[in-house]
C-alpha cells in the first residue's frame, strides 16, 4: 500500500475529488477494502453482482473457457459458449423472441437496438423513420446515441452540442406526475403523451421508442402498471414504431422474473440488456430479438450492419451461461421476489415517516427511496448542498456502499438512492442495510445543517 494519494496516480479516476477506496477482494454481498473493512454492497455495484461476489464455480468458468479459446473474430467465427448462451437466454424470454444479438455492455446494446431498428425501417423502404422517442427522466447509456435519448442533465449537458436531438415524453413516474399525483391512480395520460408526441412529429418519422419497465439509475424503482404498457405497445403498433425495451438493469433476474416485461404480459420488439447477464465476472450484454424483428430484417437483408470487436465473446459467454444455471440451482428468482417484498417493507417502516424522504418505491430487487427537502411541497434539496454525496459518504463511513444519483425532480434537482443488492442477501443483511441507510441519511442532513 503506498502513501502517495491515487489521485496523482496514473489512473484517470472518474472523480477526482476525493480519493477512492481500493477494494482488494469481495465475497457474496460483500466487498472489502485493503484494510479489511467491509461494505454491503447494496447495489451489487449498479445493479451487476446479481448472483453475488467471489463465486468461485465462474472463476473455474473463465479459466477453463479462456484456456480452450480466449477469442476468435465474430466477423468470421461463433463458439460454442455464445451459441449455448443464446439458446438458454431465448428459453428463457418472453415467448416469440427467437435471436440473440451479443455486446459487450449496456450503451452498446442500446446502440444495437437503434441501428437494428433503423436496419429494419431502411430494408422495408421507410427511410424517413429516424428519430427514437424516449422519456424524459430517463438513461439509457453514455454512448452519443444512447445519450441523446437519455434525459438527466448533469450526464446530458456537457455534450448538448454533440447530440441528435430526440424526442422526449413524460414519463410514468407517479410521485412527480403532474397528471395524476393527488389521485396516485395513473389515468395512462404519460403513455398517450407518446400518442401527441407522434402526432406533434408525424409518425412517418418516428423508428422506435425506448423506456424502462423499472426504472433504474434516473428514477430508481418507479415502475409502470401494465395497462401502461399495453396503451403503449398499441400506439407503436399503430404507427409501426419498433418498440424497444430497456432492461439493462430490469433484466436478467433482477425484477423477480427472467425479464420485467414478462410482469406486464406485453411483448417489446427488442429487448436491450447487460449488467446482471455477466453478474460482474465478465463484460457482457445482449439484445434479444423478437421473430417480427428478425423475420422483418432477413427478408431483406443478411447483413447487420453493425458490431463490436468483442461480440460474443467466449469466455463472457461461458460466464453467462454459468450465471444462469446459478440462478435456477439456486432458486434465485423466488429469493429476489421474497426479500424484494421485505427490502420494501423495511423501507417503508424506516421512510415512510422522514421528513426528508418523499418517495419508496420498486419491484423485485430494484428499488429507489427518493430525499425532498420538504415533503409536502416535494421540493428537492438545492443541488449545490451535495445530499447525495453526503448520504453516500456517511454510508461508506458506515460499511455500506449505495448507488446515489439525481436529477429525478427534473434539470439538476434531486437526490435519490438505488439499492439492487446481490440476489443473495438474506434477511438480516436486508434489515442491515435499511438500518444502516437511516442512519447515514439522517447523519448526511445533519452535515447540511
Ligand atoms: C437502463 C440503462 N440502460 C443503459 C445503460 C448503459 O449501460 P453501460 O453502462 O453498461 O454501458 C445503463 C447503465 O447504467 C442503464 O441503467
Amino acid at each position: 500500500m503506498g502513501t502517495t494519494s491515487l489521485l496523482d496516480g496514473p489512473v484517470f479516476l472518474r472523480d477526482l475529488s476525493r480519493e477512492p477506496i481500493v477494494i482488494e477482494r469481495a465475497k457474496g454481498v460483500y466487498l472489502y477494502d485493503e484494510s479489511g473493512k467491509a461494505y454491503l454492497d447494496a447495489a451489487a455495484g449498479a445493479a451487476v453482482a446479481s448472483v453475488g461476489h467471489g463465486r468461485e464455480e465462474l472463476a473455474d468458468a473463465l479459466r477453463e473457457q479462456a484456456a480452450k479459446v480466449a477469442y476468435a473474430h465474430p466477423g468470421a467465427f461463433i463458439t460454442r459458449p455464445t451459441i449455448e448462451l443464446a439458446e438458454k437466454i431465448i428459453a428463457r424470454a418472453p415467448e416469440g423472441f427467437s435471436r440473440v444479438f451479443f455486446t459487450s455492455g449496456g450503451s452498446e446494446s442500446v446502440e444495437a437496438a437503434i441501428k437494428l431498428a433503423r436496419q429494419v425501417h431502411l430494408a422495408h423502404g421507410r427511410a424517413e423513420r429516424v428519430k427514437v422517442v424516449s422519456r424524459r427522466t430517463s438513461y439509457h447509456g453514455a454512448t452519443l446515441g444512447a445519450l441523446a435519448i437519455t434525459d438527466q442533465a448533469e450526464r446530458v449537458v456537457p455534450f448538448t452540442a454533440l447530440l441528435r436531438v430526440e424526442p422526449k415524453i413524460a414519463p410514468c413516474y407517479p410521485y412527480r406526475c403532474t397528471w395524476c399525483f393527488e389521485s396516485r391512480q395513473c389515468t395512462l395520460e404519460c403513455a398517450d403523451d407518446l400518442e401527441r408526441m407522434v402526432e406533434a412529429e408525424g409518425a412517418a418519422c418516428i423508428a422506435a421508442f425506448i423506456a424502462e419497465p423499472i426504472v433504474g439509475s434516473s428514477a430508481p424503482g418507479a415502475a409502470a402498471d401494465p395497462a401502461y404498457w399495453r396503451r403503449v405497445r398499441e400506439i407503436c403498433d399503430r404507427h409501426h414504431i419498433v418498440f424497444i425495451a430497456d432492461e439493462v438493469m430490469s433484466g436478467n433476474g433482477r425484477s423477480g422474473t427472467w425479464w420485467a416485461m414478462q410482469q406486464t404480459g406485453v411483448k417489446p420488439d427488442l429487448i436491450a440488456t447487460a449488467k446482471g447477464i455477466g453478474a460482474g465476472y465478465a463484460s457482457l450484454g445482449a439484445l434479444l430479438v423478437s421473430d417480427e424483428m428478425f423475420d422483418a430484417f432477413r427478408a431483406q437483408r443478411s447483413d447487420f450492419r453493425h458490431g463490436h470487436t468483442f461480440s460474443g465473446h467466449p469466455v463472457a459467454a461461458a460466464v453467462g451461461s454459468r450465471v444462469i444455471d446459478i440462478i435456477e440451482r439456486e432458486g434465485l428468482l423466488a429469493r429476489v421476489r421474497v426479500m424484494g417484498e421485505r427490502l420494501i417493507t423495511r423501507l417503508h417502516e424506516a421512510f415512510d415517516d422522514h421528513p426528508h424522504v418523499g418517495d419508496v418505491r420498486g419491484r423485485g430487487l430494484l428499488a429507489g427511496v427518493e430525499f425532498v427537502a420538504d415533503r409536502a411541497s416535494r421540493n428537492p434539496f438545492d443541488p449545490s448542498l451535495g445530499l447525495r454525496s453526503l448520504v453516500r459518504q456517511e454510508c461508506l463511513a458506515r460499511g455500506l456502499y449505495i448507488y446515489q444519483g439525481g436529477g429525478s425532480a427534473g434539470a439538476l434537482g434531486g437526490d435519490h438512492v438505488l439499492l439492487a443488492p446481490p440476489f443473495v442477501i438474506d434477511e438480516e443483511q436486508v434489515d442491515e442495510l435499511v438500518r444502516t441507510l437511516r442512519d447515514a441519511l439522517d447523519a448526511a442532513v445533519a452535515r447540511l445543517r
